[in-house]
């Protein structure tokens, strides 16, 4: 399995600029036609079972539904292929150097699943989640206008004001202006902060994507799971996946329990010290002008 190169400063540059970078196509064909018929063998093998949410102790593959109707299952342990993908991608030097730019080194693991949704799928509202947070998008087939998909809005990572759910009642349809569907072929692989204001649209087609997320560092992870010691295939995980992979899952490998939360606050988000910097330049210059104005005024009378 062979990735096609990433076009590193084009996803910095759209991070940056508009919290997220969309559309990488990463795999070669092949790879990309395996991708879906294996995702699809997951979802068309299984019964789901109905969940209130996804908040679980233990690791499994089941695949759950929630109330909004998105069919959700974990990504990892479920086929061989997607495993030896996923671990590739991870391990992939080019990748490992975009997310250190984006989120740092020491980051952690937070989610990993795939998820489904069809014309019975229900919006999810547009907001935003952990501000330390960045996530990363693989459709496992192809998406167009009228698939339900993740929508963000650009430029909204700059706000100072985190939305969280407070407008996640209001159908997300209506911010249809001003937001960008993840749209694309099987493979297309996006990245964006959790902080950009984005929900799923409603569609009438069945989307399908990998979702994973990252932690970065002096932030608390809640990927609270045991993990169990064979993949559904029957595989070992510690034959599967390398010691980096663990760490990143902040699972000590040999009890398959998380190890102690962080709890350091010492946070290294560097966008919002940016605009911590810019913000205060401004403030110095509105402050010197208008002091030049009152010392002007003292002195002509
Ligand atoms: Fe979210």
């Amino acid at each position: 399995m062979k990735f096609k190169k990433f076009d590193n400063h084009k996803i910095l540059e759209d991070m940056y600029e508009k919290g997220f970078s969309s559309n990488h196509n990463f795999l070669e064909y092949k790879d990309s036609i395996k991708l879906n018929e294996e995702v699809n063998s997951i979802f068309e093998k299984k019964i789901y079972t109905v969940k209130e949410s996804y908040q679980n102790d233990f690791w499994d593959f089941k695949l759950e539904k929630n109330t909004l109707g998105k069919i959700q299952t974990k990504l990892i342990g479920q086929s061989a292929f997607i495993d030896k993908l996923i671990s590739n991608l991870l391990n992939n030097e080019q990748f490992a150097n975009i997310l250190d730019n984006l989120i740092g080194k020491n980051r952690k693991l937070s989610t990993l699943n795939i998820r489904r949704a069809n014309s019975h799928t229900n919006y999810d509202g547009i907001h935003t989640d952990h501000v330390g947070m960045l996530s990363i998008s693989i459709l496992t087939n192809n998406h167009n206008r009228n698939s339900p998909t993740t929508c963000l809005i650009p430029k909204s990572h700059r706000s100072k004001l985190l939305i969280e759910d407070k407008v996640e009642n209001i159908r997300t349809e209506l911010f249809a202006p001003f937001y960008e569907p993840l749209t694309g072929k099987t493979g297309s692989l996006s990245f964006f902060y959790n902080k950009t204001w984005h929900g799923m649209k409603k569609g009438n087609e069945v989307g399908t994507a990998i979702i994973f997320s990252f932690i970065a560092e002096g932030y608390e992870i809640y990927n609270d799971k045991k993990m169990p010691q064979k993949t559904f295939y029957g595989k070992n995980f510690i034959d599967v996946f390398n010691d980096s992979f663990f760490n990143l899952l902040d699972l000590n490998k040999n009890i398959f329990k998380n190890k102690i939360t962080r709890t350091n606050k010492n946070q290294i988000d560097t966008l919002p010290k940016k605009l911590l910097i810019i913000n205060f330049y401004f403030y110095c210059i509105i402050f010197l002008s208008k002091t030049k104005k009152i010392i002007k005024n003292i002195i002509n009378n």
